[in-house]
């Protein structure tokens, strides 16, 4: 019987330079879409598809984001003294079990492929799960969970993927599609960050993966490639090349990207109009905004 997915990599070693200032001092995955850190939006997906074991690739600077799943018990108490039941609730929600996380250093920034060959020793011989936290996703049912369901049907590794419009292609890993089958894509090649008007396709992949730890073999290799860093989008199509399958899996759901200052905003918005006790007050000032906006035009 196949192995389940228990393990899921989050890579968060990266600066965060283009939310500089606020990045000097807090972990870009600290910075919150409304009220929850980026990085809990990616730990409740991944405890929805069943993750146990949580490995965290950092770097120095990272300190906050280690204290963030410590549980807190003089708040926890205080809560509870004044009955505040919902907060408490909320708190105990990011508290994480004693040994399901696990915090790796990658000593050098030398790509998203060495930042998971970083976490090898703590995968050994079974399937697990990537998961970039700039990319937050919205869906009913969460986005690695519709994978890891997928995934009882397609062996080998599976990565998201989501059309993009063309002239964004060159800004992510990009499928080259053998056969389309709708939800799952089946491949025969992927590209990082092809040149502009190189790209095979516009189906690019988005940043939740389930990968066979021959992934891991293969970025022993040490590959470089585009922008000089080790990139995990050839380590994946390196099992393509061995014939190996790989499946771009079409998600449902909508991405945004948290990476970059629009996106966060956008989600910012999105995640705030969700919810019941903002928004009414979000939705008039945004109309506000807007047909003030309109009037000065
Ligand atoms: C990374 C991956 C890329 C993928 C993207 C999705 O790139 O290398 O293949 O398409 O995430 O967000 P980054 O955005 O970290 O440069």
């Amino acid at each position: 019987m196949k192995r389940k997915v228990t393990k899921a990599i989050f890579p968060v070693a990266g600066l965060g330079t283009r939310f500089l200032p606020a990045t000097k001092s807090v972990p870009k995955e600290i910075m919150t879409l409304v009220d929850k850190p980026l990085i809990q939006y990616a730990i409740d997906e991944a405890r929805a598809a069943g993750i146990k074991e949580f490995i965290f690739v950092t770097s120095r600077g990272k300190g906050a984001l280690e204290d963030y799943f410590d549980e807190a018990p003089q708040l926890e108490q205080s809560l509870r003294k004044t009955g505040k039941d919902d907060l408490l609730e909320t708190l105990q929600a990011t508290n994480m079990e004693s040994g399901a996380i696990a915090y790796i250093r990658q000593h050098k920034a030398l790509g998203l492929g060495h930042a998971v060959w970083c976490a090898r020793r703590l995968i050994s011989n079974e399937p697990f799960a990537v998961i970039l936290p700039d990319d937050v996703i919205a869906a009913d049912k969460p986005c690695l969970q519709q994978m890891v369901e997928a995934y009882e049907e397609a062996p080998g590794c599976m990565v998201a993927a989501m059309e993009v419009p063309k002239e964004q292609a060159s800004s992510y890993g990009v499928l080259d599609v053998k056969e389309d089958k709708g939800a799952l894509v089946s491949l025969n090649g992927m590209v990082e960050k092809p040149k502009a008007g190189e790209a095979p396709s516009n189906l690019a992949v988005i940043g939740r993966y389930i990968l066979t730890p021959d992934v891991l073999r293969n970025l022993n290799k040490k590959h470089v490639g585009t922008g000089g860093e080790i990139q995990l989008t050839d380590a994946i199509a390196a099992e393509i090349a061995e014939e190996r399958p790989v499946h771009g899996f079409r998600f449902k759901g909508r991405r945004f990207d948290c990476g970059s200052k629009s996106g966060f905003l956008q989600a910012t918005v999105s995640f705030g109009l969700e919810r019941p006790e903002l928004r009414d007050d979000l939705m008039g000032y945004i109309q506000n905004v807007v047909s003030q906006q309109k009037a000065a035009e």
